[in-house]
């Protein structure tokens, strides 16, 4: 399975930028091993279009941070996939910890936004993870599959898509999820996309994110059923990117 290393810039990102995604970019098309791996950064929406439009015949893919589940209409501040997919974008990031808790966004809204993605044709990239309570609870597997579940429509299993797992309490901390932990979730959710959508289910990255730098990306990247990572502040800096990318 190809691996994906998405960067997501979250609220960062100014028209200077330029010079950073300049510099992912060379290092991409300079990389040797570009198969069997694909970047992706997506920026702030203010550089979605611009940044599409340079990414164009290049190895780097750009995807937008969330998205509205209708198509269009009296929505303040709001932007649908298919404004996304119009800017050149591929793919979605859909129920971000981060959206969830600072935008109440549910599970529920979540599969209608996936809907939306897929009928765009943009690939969502949906989270899940776990808060601190619920893991020293014990209660990961549980919370985890059940928010998979909730987030994913029935007809997800015909199209592309990729799952993230985000230990909300791994996210912009600097602690990151052992190897172990990772592999379990992630051997889960593999099971759970085959219960649910066949071989189908077996075709959908799982990508971890949490804290995922240049000293772990190795370790990280090495577990089974992590087929790729879904970077937050280490994806600001391109050297940080690119040697993530590299480690894949
Ligand atoms: P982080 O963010 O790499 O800064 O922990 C990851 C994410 O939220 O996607």
């Amino acid at each position: 399975m190809r691996k994906l290393i998405a960067g997501n810039w979250k609220m960062n990102g100014l028209l200077g930028s330029f010079e950073t995604l300049e510099a992912i970019i060379t290092g991409l098309e300079h990389s040797p091993e570009l198969a069997g791996k694909q970047a992706l950064i997506c920026p702030p929406y203010t550089l979605l279009e611009s940044f599409a439009r340079r990414c164009r015949e290049t190895p780097l893919a750009i995807g937008a941070q969330t998205c509205h589940e209708l198509e269009s209409g009296a929505h303040t501040g709001d932007i649908s996939a298919k404004m996304v997919s119009d800017c050149g974008a591929a793919y979605v990031i859909l129920g971000h910890s981060e959206r969830r808790a600072d935008h109440s966004e549910s599970s529920l809204m979540i599969s209608a936004k996936v809907r939306a993605a897929v009928s765009s044709g943009l690939v969502p990239i949906v989270c899940v993870g776990e808060n601190l309570a619920q893991r020293e609870d014990g209660q990961t597997r549980d919370f985890v599959l059940s928010q998979l579940r909730a987030s994913l429509p029935d007809m997800i299993g015909g199209h592309e898509f990729v799952i993230a797992y985000e230990p909300i309490w791994a996210i912009g901390t600097g602690l990151t999820a052992s190897t172990r932990q990772i592999g379990e979730v992630h051997s889960a959710i593999r099971g759970a996309l085959h219960e649910r959508f066949g071989a189908k289910g077996q075709q959908a990255p799982i990508i971890y994110g949490g804290s995922v730098k240049p000293e772990n990306a190795n370790d990280i990247l090495s577990v089974q059923d992590v087929d790729g990572a879904l970077i937050g502040g280490a994806s600001l800096n391109a050297d940080d990117f690119l040697s993530i990318y590299r480690s894949a």
